[in-house]
């Protein structure tokens, strides 16, 4: 008889021969992150949590050990500290970890004048510098291993000078052109990169600062499966049409200056990030 095998085992097969067995997801206690790992536990990969509030972790991985049978191994610290990078190559040497999903982010609210040149520094160090260093650390493993994957998280907010996230902004410019790089230096090498361009995301990071929902607003599940079902498929993926659309606007039919203005109106009314536990 001839064995009836379901959409999701094909693709957890799939998934598991491209990718191999383990994951790094850096920046996963929450939102867009926990639905990265959620995601890729389905597919049947096991994870290395990262992030700085342990509490978090340990109850994401004991869900996910629950729920899809998977292994999970929590490291805590914070991605801004070199030392805490160099630690996590070892904690990961002897698994076989083929993909690396980058999506811890430091995003300070406010006039760049008026923002804590500490907090300005820590957009270098978590969205610029740790991804560099995380992924000069890995790939050449993946490259030896020959299969692979990358995927970095980037805004529409990185295609031009944003206002009032400035800093940000030009960290997920920076983010954008590297995947693009790398995806172009690695796609012989059977490691797939890619940049997830994302416009607004329902996530705790998000209300903290925005508040409500802007048009386009997407769950963190919608652009996590949009974003790994387009892995493997070119270098950059925006999920949901109307962000599509936007970006279409933004990047090839506004006047620079224009869209630099346009962006200036939507993070007017955004609300520097309040404090939360283990977030500087
Ligand atoms: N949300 C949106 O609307 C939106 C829009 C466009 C692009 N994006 C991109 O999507 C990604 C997710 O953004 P998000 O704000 O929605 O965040 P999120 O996925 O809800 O959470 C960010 C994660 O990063 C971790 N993290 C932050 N700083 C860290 C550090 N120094 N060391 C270790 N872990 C750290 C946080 O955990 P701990 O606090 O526990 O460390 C948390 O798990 C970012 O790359 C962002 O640029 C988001």
């Amino acid at each position: 008889m001839t064995e009836r095998r379901t959409e999701a085992e094909r693709l957890r097969d799939r998934f598991a021969e491209r990718y191999g067995s383990w994951a790094l997801v850096a920046g996963a206690s929450e939102g867009l992150g926990a639905a990265y790992a959620c995601a890729l536990a389905e597919r049947g990969v096991n994870l290395v949590l990262v992030a700085r509030r342990k509490a978090l972790l340990d109850e994401i991985g004991e869900d996910l050990r629950a729920c899809f049978g998977v292994e999970v191994r929590v490291s805590e610290g914070d991605l801004a500290e070199p030392a805490f990078l160099k630690t996590l190559p070892s904690a990961c040497s002897g698994l076989d970890v083929g993909l690396i999903v980058y999506n811890a982010t430091q995003a300070p609210v406010g006039d760049f004048a008026s923002v804590a040149a500490e907090d300005l520094m820590r957009v270098v160090d978590v969205n610029v510098r740790a991804p560099v260093a995380l992924l000069r650390a890995f790939l050449p493993r993946m490259t030896v291993r020959g299969r692979g994957g990358i995927v970095l998280m980037t805004s529409l907010a990185g295609n031009q000078g944003t206002p009032r996230i400035a800093a940000y902004a030009a960290s997920k410019a920076f983010t954008r052109v590297l995947a693009e790089g790398l995806w172009h230096e690695l796609k012989n090498s059977g490691i797939d990169v890619i940049a997830c361009c994302a416009g607004a995301i329902r996530t705790p990071g998000y209300a903290m600062t925005a508040g409500k929902d802007a048009p386009g607003t997407l769950d963190p599940e919608q652009v996590v499966e949009q974003t790994l079902r387009a892995l493997g498929r070119g270098p950059l993926v925006i999920p949901g049409f109307i962000n599509r659309a936007a970006n279409t606007f933004m990047s090839r039919l506004l006047p620079r200056r224009a869209a630099i203005s346009l962006m200036a109106g939507s993070t007017s009314s955004l609300a520097p990030a309040k404090e939360t536990k283990g977030r500087s």
